[in-house]
C-alpha cells in the first residue's frame, strides 16, 4: 500500500458565492477513534453539491467556508483510528453520510438516518473532493460482491430511492416515480428489480432521461406535453397508482402525485423543496386517505442490506444511471454538467 502523504489538494468552497470553489491544500486528516481514514476511489457529484455551488440559503445556513464538500463516495482504507476492529487496511468502502450518535431516542429506535444530534458528512464537516478523509468506521460500508468497487460511490442516491420506493408497497403494485433525476432514474430501476407490477415515469422535459427511464423499465414515460394526472388514473383502471414518489422538488409534480395516488395509496416525499411552502391539496388527502411519508437519507442499516440483496444479484443497472466519469480536476465541469442535467450520475475519480 502506497504511503499516505502530509498534505494533499482538495476542492474547497472558499468564496461567499455561486461557484467559489478552489483546490487548495489541506492536511491529510488523521483518523480519530473509531474511525477510519480512506483513500479516495471516486465521489459522484449529487443534488446537494449543486445546492452548495449555487450558495443558496440552505447551504449558507449550512456549509461552513472552507469545507472540502463531497458526501456519496467511496474508497479503501489506508489507516485505523484507536480501537477499530471492524476494519483492515485494504478494505473497500462506500460512506453512510449521515453521521449518527447512536444515543439518542431516534437512534435507539432504530432511526439513526435521524438521529437528534446528526450531522452530514461532507456537507457539515469534510468530505471526499478531495484524495483522503476520515470516517466513522460503522459509516464505512463494506462494497457488496458483484458490484465494481469504481460503481460503490452511488449507493447513496440508490439507497434514497429505494428508501423512498419502499415506503409504499412495490412488488405486484402500480408505481409513479415523478423527477427523473439520478434518483428517480434509480427508483425506475429499483421498482422494476422489486417487482412492480407497472410503472409510470414523469419528468417535465429532459427527454434525455426520459428516454434513459424507458431503456430501464418504465411501462410509461410522461412530460410537460402530458395531462399526467388523467393519464395516470386512465393507465390504472381510473384509481391512480398504488405508490406515487416525489423525486422532483417542483410543487406541480407534488400536487400532481396526490391527485393520481388510489384511495388509501402511498405518496413519498424525497425531494427538497425550493419554495418551502408549497400549496398542498390538503382535503384530497385526507378524504382519499392517503399516507404521506417524508424521506430523509436511507435506513441504517436496513435500506442498504435491501440495496445490497439487489447489487448481489446483479438486478440495478448502475451502467445505465451512471452516465458520465471525469477525472476530479474536472470538478467544476462536473458540477455544470450536472446542472444542465444531460445526463443520469455524473462521477469523478481519482487516480
Ligand atoms: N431527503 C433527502 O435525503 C434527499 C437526498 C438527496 C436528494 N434529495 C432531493 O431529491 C430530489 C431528487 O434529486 P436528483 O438529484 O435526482 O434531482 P434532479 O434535480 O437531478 O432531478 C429532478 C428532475 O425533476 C424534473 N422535473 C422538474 N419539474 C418536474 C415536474 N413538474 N414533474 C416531473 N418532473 C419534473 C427535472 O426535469 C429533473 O430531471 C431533489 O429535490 C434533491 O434535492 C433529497
Ligand atoms: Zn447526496
Ligand atoms: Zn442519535
Amino acid at each position: 500500500m502506497t504511503e499516505v502523504p502530509d498534505t494533499m489538494l482538495a476542492w474547497t468552497k472558499t468564496a461567499d458565492k455561486t461557484g467559489g470553489f478552489s483546490r487548495i491544500e489541506h492536511d491529510v486528516p488523521k483518523p480519530a477513534e473509531g474511525e477510519v481514514l480512506v483513500k479516495t476511489h471516486s465521489t459522484s457529484v449529487c443534488g446537494t453539491d449543486i445546492h452548495i455551488w449555487k450558495w443558496d440559503q440552505w447551504s449558507r445556513e449550512n456549509v461552513p467556508l472552507g469545507t472540502i464538500t463531497g458526501h456519496e463516495t467511496c474508497g479503501q482504507v489506508v489507516a485505523l483510528g484507536p480501537g477499530v476492529e471492524s476494519h483492515a487496511l485494504g478494505d473497500m468502502i462506500a460512506v453512510e453520510c449521515h453521521i449518527a450518535c447512536w444515543a439518542c431516542p431516534r437512534c435507539d429506535e432504530g432511526n439513526a438516518h435521524i438521529c437528534e444530534n446528526g450531522s452530514i458528512f461532507g456537507v457539515h464537516s469534510n468530505g471526499a473532493f478531495g484524495p483522503y478523509f476520515t470516517v466513522p468506521a460503522v459509516n464505512a460500508r463494506p462494497v457488496p460482491p458483484g458490484l465494481d468497487s469504481g460503481h460503490a460511490s452511488i449507493q447513496d442516491p440508490l439507497g434514497n430511492a429505494i428508501h423512498t420506493l419502499t415506503g409504499g408497497p412495490v412488488e405486484g403494485a402500480t408505481v409513479a416515480i415523478h423527477g427523473l433525476g439520478p434518483i428517480g432514474l434509480f427508483a425506475v430501476n429499483a421498482a422494476k428489480a422489486m417487482g412492480a407490477a407497472y410503472i409510470i415515469a414523469v419528468d417535465w422535459d429532459n427527454t434525455y432521461r426520459m428516454e434513459l427511464a424507458k431503456s430501464l423499465g418504465a411501462d410509461l414515460v410522461l412530460g410537460k406535453e402530458n395531462d399526467v394526472v388523467a393519464e395516470i388514473r386512465a393507465a390504472t383502471e381510473g384509481r391512480g397508482v398504488d405508490n406515487s414518489c416525489e423525486f422532483s422538488g417542483s410543487p406541480q409534480a407534488l400536487s400532481n402525485t396526490i391527485h393520481s395516488t388510489r384511495m388509501g395509496g402511498y405518496v413519498n416525499i424525497l425531494s427538497v423543496y425550493g419554495n418551502p411552502t408549497p400549496q398542498v391539496p390538503m382535503n384530497e388527502i385526507v378524504f382519499r386517505y392517503l399516507h404521506i411519508k417524508g424521506i430523509n437519507g436511507r435506513k441504517m442499516w436496513s435500506t442498504w442490506d435491501t440495496m445490497h440483496d439487489l447489487l448481489e444479484q446483479g438486478l440495478i443497472d448502475v451502467n445505465a444511471v451512471l452516465t458520465h466519469r471525469m477525472p476530479i480536476d474536472s470538478f467544476e465541469q462536473a458540477v455544470e454538467l450536472a446542472i444542465a442535467g444531460e445526463c443520469g450520475k455524473v462521477v469523478l475519480d481519482f487516480d
